[in-house]
């Protein structure tokens, strides 16, 4: 743990997976942090020492922090923020209906702040939020208290490691002074440190995540052509983002980009785009393209199998979004789960995160290991967890009666499930031959 040279109160008010990475985080550095939620029984739990999300290493600096009384949780918000230097606002911002970003939760918190004497405290908005936005918080707040907007990058999975260690520290202020008063936070980790206006730090954010989703978007559609060239998406990509001005993550092709971020995110810069007569037709294909990516994984099923898939069994590995996290919003794995059972399928899914069936299992069975959900017909793989490319290939080879695998994260190893006997097809890979083989032979 760092030891900040001056220990600074810390309120966060929303304890949710950004909340609870800044609290973790910022009590890593040395500050004393106090979360509260409108939800009093997850603070009830915070309190105990639980996290009702998975996070790596959250649960062993939780219960750090909370016996070292470094970090607390209280049911009040006016206790929570009382002598605070810092509050910040971490509260959901998702999508309504039209794509635009639902404030209420960021309006509710500042109605809350604004009677307060809030002594000079810096507010610092970490929520994800349209451009603009931030300049109205700074207007309810003047006079109160001083507002940044501080956008915050971490990936669900890594959230505390990410935010431990930042690429760069942006920072939104109505004053140089209130955005380094936050930077200085940081400044034992010698960092780039970007203070700016408060609209610029919203559009970082916001060009930042439609980057990433477009680069997703762009392996994705790479891929889909080397599925009709029969050339190796993993190849050609791998050695694509070995250019330095590239770079290769979020190069990887699978079902797509789901979570809570990206597509709320770039949905609600698209509106902003429209409502500032700005042509968005690039975040407009980005989206398309993501939103007809895991339809690809029951053509390959029916490619393989016939349209009628009635008579199978799926063995479905993962559901959440993405690999080490328990998180279930706007998961594109869901999606694709309700497209084998919309076309007849039965499906016995295993997450690592839903072993014990609290999930919404109703409509399919969940499995206690990845290998008793391989005992189905064929087995498909819908989240990049780690663990699912350890598993010994003649086990997996040994339950799946079609010996067909769909991964669609190109996670297992193509060339051991095809030694075993298996027909494999991933998203942009050879259907026979992998390369390696290729270059052997040729
Ligand atoms: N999850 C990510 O990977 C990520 C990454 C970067 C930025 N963001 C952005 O950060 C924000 C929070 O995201 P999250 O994933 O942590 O959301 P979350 O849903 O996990 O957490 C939000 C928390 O805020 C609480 N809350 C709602 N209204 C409240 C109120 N009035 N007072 C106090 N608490 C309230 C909720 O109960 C919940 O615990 C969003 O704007 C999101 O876009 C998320």
């Amino acid at each position: 743990m760092h030891v900040a040279s001056s220990r600074k109160k810390i309120a966060i008010i929303g304890t949710g997976y950004v909340g609870m990475a800044c609290a973790i985080g910022f009590a890593e550095f040395g500050h004393t942090v106090v979360g509260y939620d409108i939800l009093p029984e997850r603070i009830r739990l915070l309190q105990r020492g639980m996290t009702p999300y998975r996070e790596a290493g959250i649960a062993e600096a939780l219960a750090r922090h909370l016996s070292e009384e470094r970090a607390s949780f209280v049911e009040d918000f006016e206790s929570a923020v009382d002598g605070a230097d810092f509050i910040i606002i971490a509260v959901g911002t998702p999508s309504l209906s039209d794509g635009t970003a639902d404030l209420s939760a960021v309006e509710a918190v500042v109605a809350q702040l604004s009677p307060l004497h809030l002594n000079g405290a810096t507010v610092v908005l970490r929520s994800t939020v349209p451009p603009g936005t931030s300049d109205r918080v700074a207007l309810a707040l003047r006079g109160s208290a001083e507002v940044v907007y501080a956008p915050e990058f971490l990936r669900e999975g890594s959230a505390v490691a990410d935010f431990l260690s930042p690429d760069r520290v942006v920072a939104g202020a109505e004053s140089a002074e209130a955005g380094q008063r936050y930077c200085a936070l940081f400044s034992h980790l010698n960092r780039p440190m970007l203070v700016m206006s408060l609209i610029d730090a919203e559009l970082v954010k916001a060009a930042s995540n439609a980057f990433l989703a477009m680069k997703i978007s762009f392996a994705n559609q790479v891929a889909n052509l080397c599925d009709g060239l029969e050339a190796d998406a993993l190849e050609v990509l791998g050695a694509v983002g070995h250019d330095r001005r590239i770079g290769s993550m979020f190069l990887h092709p699978g079902i797509g980009f789901g979570g809570p971020c990206f597509e709320k995110d770039l949905k609600s810069l698209i509106h902003v785009m429209n409502t500032a007569n700005t042509n968005a037709s690039l975040l407009e294909a980005t989206l398309e393209i993501n939103d007809r990516q895991p339809r690809r994984i029951v053509e390959t099923i029916k490619d393989e199998l016939g349209d009628d898939l009635s008579s199978f069994r799926f063995g479905v590995w993962g559901l959440t979004f993405k690999g080490g996290t328990n998180d279930l919003r706007d998961s594109l794995a869901l999606r694709v789960v309700d497209e084998i059972l919309a076309a007849g399928g039965q499906v016995v899914a295993y997450d690592p995160s839903y072993r014990d069936g609290a999930t919404e299992s109703q409509r399919f069975e969940l499995a206690d290991s990845a290998l008793a959900a391989a005992d189905a017909d064929v087995l498909v793989v819908l989240t990049d967890w780690p663990q699912f490319a350890k598993i010994d290939e003649r086990a997996i080879a040994a339950r799946v009666r079609r010996r067909l695998v769909i991964d669609g994260r190109n996670v297992l190893d193509a060339s051991a499930l095809r030694d075993a006997g298996m027909t494999y097809r991933g998203i942009g890979r050879r259907r026979t031959v992998d390369s390696l083989e290729l270059a052997e032979t040729g």
